[in-house]
């Protein structure tokens, strides 16, 4: 397996452009199934996820391809709506391949995606959507068999604003037969570019980004070319890489509305941020401050997929700050691994108390899935020493070369990819 090897101890310096957001391009690579013919799809980086997602359209007869920083997709010829359960265990977000699949044949056949390292990752919103919508479903064994001969507008209250059954039920209500409401839906940004780019097919939705989302069904959609929006975990993430290595980065091809309450903990903990058009400069000559409290909840609150990521910076900081995940109930994995690194940080009911240390030694480390495997590496560009991170496919899911990324960043980083014994 890959890993990578990390001198540490330099500051980031220099600029670098951000990509195209994975969690935008993934639903919307599924919504293309809405549509006969052929979607081009821009700004869609070369991650594990997205080769997974185009494997399972091609497995369902479409025609993929992946030019440059552009998904070509032609979905006139998809002919099954069975997801082989071998590619559905690849990633856990196929799942929300049922709403168009079920949209697009009236029938789909998945199968339970399963927990993973940062929770039970349970689906039953999505199956609760679905059947409002008139989805009849049955689950056999870890199969899950939904058929609906129309599907029917409904009124649908989500009990928690799930991201992943927010665009389920969007993409199963474009088609249906009048009008679908959303009530305490998901509001991050890529629910809103699905809603774009749903609508730029020809589907009516409105209210993405707010907490009520309305869809009126119509007849048929629209292939169309579209640029997803820039991946604003990637840019968190290099945005607390540069403030724990005490760096000077100009981010390019940023949203900072998107960063908003990042924004907001890194000027607590004494950042200093810039922030000019889609340009985030982001600079920290000295120790950072300990921030008191830091909560993960929905957007547009602190984003849990940032949680592990902004835990190194406060692992450095001068003080004792107090980081609680409420999204994910085995999102703190990272902590083990940090503190084999000099962290002083303590859990107590998925909350994390830190108290900051003058610095982090290199260490052998593992990560435990993509953010936390990203959190690593951050520590390992401010440590002092050398770091391994093992098991660094799980931050190919998220992060395009990384190495290359930060590598142009003036960062000591390079992939190990051992010679396979034959
Ligand atoms: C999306 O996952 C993201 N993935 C995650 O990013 C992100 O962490 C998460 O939203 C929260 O923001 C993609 O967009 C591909 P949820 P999703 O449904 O849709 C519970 C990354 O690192 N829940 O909002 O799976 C669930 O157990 C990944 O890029 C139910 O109880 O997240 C969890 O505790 C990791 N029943 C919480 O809601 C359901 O039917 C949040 O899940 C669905 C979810």
């Amino acid at each position: 397996m890959d890993k990578l090897v990390i001198e540490g101890g330099k500051p980031l310096s220099g600029s670098i452009v951000i990509q195209g957001a994975k969690n935008a391009a993934l639903p919307i690579l599924a919504a293309c199934l809405l549509a006969e013919g052929t979607s081009t799809i821009e700004h869609v980086p070369r991650l594990l996820d997205i080769d997974v997602m185009l494997n399972i359209l091609r497995e369902l007869g479409c025609r993929a391809e992946h030019v440059g920083d552009a998904v070509v997709l032609n979905t006139e010829t998809a002919h099954t709506s069975h997801v082989p359960e071998s590619l559905m265990g690849q990633m856990r977000s196929s799942i929300f391949l049922m709403g168009p699949l079920l949209a697009r044949f009236g029938e789909t056949q998945v199968y339970q995606p399963g927990g993973c390292a940062i929770g039970e990752r349970k689906i039953d919103l999505h199956l609760e959507g679905l059947q409002a919508l008139g989805a009849e479903i049955e689950e056999i064994g870890n199969r899950i068999i939904c058929r609906a001969d129309k599907l029917h507008g409904a009124d649908i209250h989500l009990a928690f604003p799930s991201v992943g059954a927010t665009e389920n039920i969007m993409m199963a209500a474009v088609l249906a037969e009048g009008r679908t409401t959303i009530s305490n839906a998901a509001r991050e940004p890529e629910i809103q570019d699905l809603q774009r780019f749903l609508n730029e097919m020809g589907a009516k939705i409105m209210g993405a980004g707010t907490d009520t989302i309305t869809i009126e069904g119509v007849q048929s959609l629209t292939p169309c070319t579209y640029r997803v929006i820039p991946d604003r975990i990637v840019a968190g993430t290099i945005m607390v890489a540069a403030a724990a290595t005490r760096g000077q980065v100009t981010l390019l091809n940023t949203n900072p509305a998107h960063l908003s309450s990042l924004i907001h903990v890194l000027r607590r903990a004494g950042v200093q941020i810039a922030i000019d058009g889609d340009i985030i400069k982001v600079g920290c000559p000295g120790r950072p401050r300990a921030v008191e409290r830091v909560v993960t909840a929905p957007y547009p609150a602190f984003p849990t997929d940032l949680q592990s990521q902004v835990m190194v910076l406060l692992a450095l900081a001068d003080g004792v700050s107090i980081l609680k995940e409420t999204i994910f109930e085995g999102r703190l994995k990272h902590v083990d691994e940090l503190s084999r690194m000099g962290a002083d940080i303590r859990v107590d009911l998925n909350a994390a108390f830190i108290r900051g240390v003058p610095r982090l030694y290199g260490a052998t480390v593992e990560a435990t899935d993509l953010r936390a495997g990203a959190a690593l590496v951050i520590a390992g560009l401010a440590a002092q020493g050398k770091t391994i991170v093992e098991q660094i496919h799980h931050i190919d899911r998220g992060y395009e070369c990384i190495e290359t990324m930060l590598g142009r960043l003036g960062a000591r980083i390079s992939r190990y990819s051992p010679v396979p014994k034959n």
